[in-house]
């Protein structure tokens, strides 16, 4: 029954060499030290589904905001686990993508023929840390609040550009309820458009050019 299924669809698809190119392709000897973007991968997946969820029960009103939290901690079945889950994996996230970062670097692994799997990931960087400030606004209470406010002022100093950087972010002169629709935008919709087809890039680049030898003191 399976192997017809596998059959049926390898005969449209070529779901089997899929299969082969992706998780049965060839790897070095590598250390654990190579698990880091996978990973890091398995928490944005994580991130993007916990965030799913929370998005039935959070409104992005002034008024709705930090009631809706609330709400989802402590009325919402497995509010707290799922809302628990999504606040933890943002602080994961950052870390794990600053330690693979780490590792790409002291291996050498950005040189050629991988700079362009840098680039992707330097993006990657991007929009993570752009995930974690945005996302923070939103549960609307006083460290969310002075935190956007200073977040959004240190862009506002920014040489040249920094007066509009200021308002782009905010919208209004100070943090306002435009500042959340604006972060929850970003947050929901412009910055996981942009992160999860950068992740199947930058995949995509690992798998063509393979993975890096681990270097070795003979070379
Ligand atoms: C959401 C963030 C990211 C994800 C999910 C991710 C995922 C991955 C995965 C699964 C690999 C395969 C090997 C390994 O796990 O070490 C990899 C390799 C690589 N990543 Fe990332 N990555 C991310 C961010 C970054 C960043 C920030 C950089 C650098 C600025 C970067 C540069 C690279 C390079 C150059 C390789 C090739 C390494 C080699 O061939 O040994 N990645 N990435």
């Amino acid at each position: 029954m399976w192997d017809d299924i596998v059959q049926w669809l390898d005969e449209r698809a070529g779901v089997r060499e899929f299969w082969k190119v992706t998780m049965s392709r060839k790897i070095p000897e590598v250390n654990w030290f190579y698990t880091l973007g996978s990973t890091t991968m398995v928490v944005a997946l994580l991130q993007g589904l916990t965030g799913i969820l929370l998005t039935s029960y959070y409104v992005p009103t002034p008024e709705d905001a930090y009631g809706s939290i609330q709400y989802i901690v402590h009325d919402v079945t497995l509010g707290a686990y799922i809302r628990g889950m999504h606040h933890w994996g943002a602080s994961f996230m950052v870390a794990l993508v600053f330690l693979h970062m780490l590792r790409v670097y002291y291996m050498g692994a950005y040189k050629y023929p991988r700079e362009l799997t840098w680039v992707v990931g330097v993006f990657l960087l991007i929009f993570t840390l752009g995930s974690g400030f945005t996302g923070y606004l939103l549960p609307w209470d006083q460290k969310a609040y002075w935190a956007t406010t200073v977040g959004t002022n240190i862009g506002g100093v920014t040489p040249f550009i920094g007066p509009w950087v200021k308002e782009i972010l905010r919208g209004t002169s100070d943090v306002s309820g435009v500042t959340l629709a604006r972060f929850y935008g970003f947050h929901v919709w412009l910055l996981p458009s942009l992160l999860y087809p950068f992740i199947g890039l930058h995949l995509y680049l690992v798998i063509r050019n393979g993975i890096t030898n681990p270097p070795s003191r003979d070379e």
